[in-house]
């Protein structure tokens, strides 16, 4: 397969592209990314050098540069991670995600269209549901109920896809997983937040009481989930991908104040976050049926091993956030 990687500078992706690379000898994967401040090629020195990897500078809102990409290499598959991805930058300047994460998403699919592309998967995500009231897991038939600008442009990428499906008969597929963890995640979500401000001495703010809950997914586990759906997923299909690790926030603090050896004192807990879902929950028997796939990532050693990655990789992290603090 000739694979387009979108977003592949970043967290889910860079993983997802290792993981091509290791398991699909046969494979030619190109990474098209803008480099937003998410994006960061250093998550792929080790490849860059492999024949069977190219990287490509680009937005996937550029229609002109995605048809490019696609004719130079003859891609025949397109894989998309690229988008907004931060829930509180979703707060403060929406239009930032319709761009990247709604109109990236049509341009893309114009080009499946007009290029024959033969399959494409959009990455996708459980907060399109919204929060959970008693922890029933949705279903992926649930109504959509996203609560932040992030989720509702998932959301509206989400039916822009399957509109595809149903009008034209395109080969596309979505998948929706739970909250990912892992090595590469950029020093703003929950847990390398916590990781990195606890290296450096500083507080380790919780959002209001840290009661919510969230269903806690290894990368490595998602990628083996995409890459299903990406081989073997129905066209129309949609596919929850959950661990079925339910931890409250301040659980997860817990556990890392507890791994690295800080004091209780560190804690600080700050105003919520508005519309902050309480708890997302997925329920994941589709995939686990109809393509075989089944999360293998213990969470305890998940997490261990993902702390101290982030202990070993101080020097990949710390530019980072000198970059986004001097922007
Ligand atoms: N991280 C999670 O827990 C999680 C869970 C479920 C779904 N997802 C979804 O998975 C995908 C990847 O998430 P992530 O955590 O790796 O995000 P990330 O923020 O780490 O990476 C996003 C990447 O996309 C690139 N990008 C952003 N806008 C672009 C554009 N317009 N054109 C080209 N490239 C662009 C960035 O440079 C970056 O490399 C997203 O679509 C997200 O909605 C993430």
């Amino acid at each position: 397969m000739k694979i387009l990687v979108t977003g592949g500078a970043g967290f889910i992706g860079s993983n997802f592209i290792h993981y091509l690379l290791k398991n699909h000898p046969t494979d030619q994967v190109i990474n098209f990314d803008a480099l937003t401040y998410a994006g960061n090629l250093a998550h792929l020195v080790d490849v860059q050098n492999d024949p069977r990897y190219h990287f490509v500078q680009g937005n996937i809102a550029d229609q002109q540069a995605v048809e490019r990409v696609v004719s130079d290499y003859q891609v025949d598959s397109i894989v998309n991670f690229a988008a907004e991805s931060h829930v509180d930058r979703s707060i403060l300047d929406p239009d930032a995600f319709v761009r990247s994460n709604f109109v990236g998403v049509s341009t893309l699919l114009n080009v499946v269209k007009q290029l024959g592309i033969k399959k494409f998967v959009q990455i996708s995500t459980d907060e399109v549901y919204g929060s959970s009231r008693d922890g029933e897991p949705f279903t992926e038939t649930a109504h959509l109920n996203p609560s932040s600008p992030y989720s509702a442009t998932k959301a509206g990428a989400d039916l822009l896809v399957l509109s595809y499906y149903k009008t034209y008969g395109m080969n596309v597929s979505i998948t929706r997983s739970a909250n990912n963890y892992g090595l590469f995640q950029f020093p703003e979500k929950l847990i390398p937040l916590m990781v990195t401000n606890g290296l450096q001495g500083k507080s380790l703010p919780i959002y209001g009481d840290g009661h919510n809950v969230r269903d806690w997914l290894h990368v490595r586990d998602n990628c083996r989930a995409i890459d299903a759906v990406l081989r073997q997923g129905r066209p129309g299909g949609i596919y929850n991908i959950a661990a079925h690790h339910y931890e409250e926030n301040r659980q997860i603090v817990q556990k890392i104040i507890n791994r690295l050896g800080l004091p209780q004192s560190i804690i600080q807990h700050v105003s919520d976050r508005p519309a902050n879902d309480q708890c997302y929950s997925i329920n994941d028997e589709l995939i686990r049926h109809e393509l075989g796939w089944q999360p293998m990532v213990d969470f305890d050693h998940g997490i261990a091993q993902t702390v101290d990655w982030y202990v070993a990789h101080e020097k990949w992290w710390r530019p980072l956030l000198a970059a986004v603090h001097n922007r």
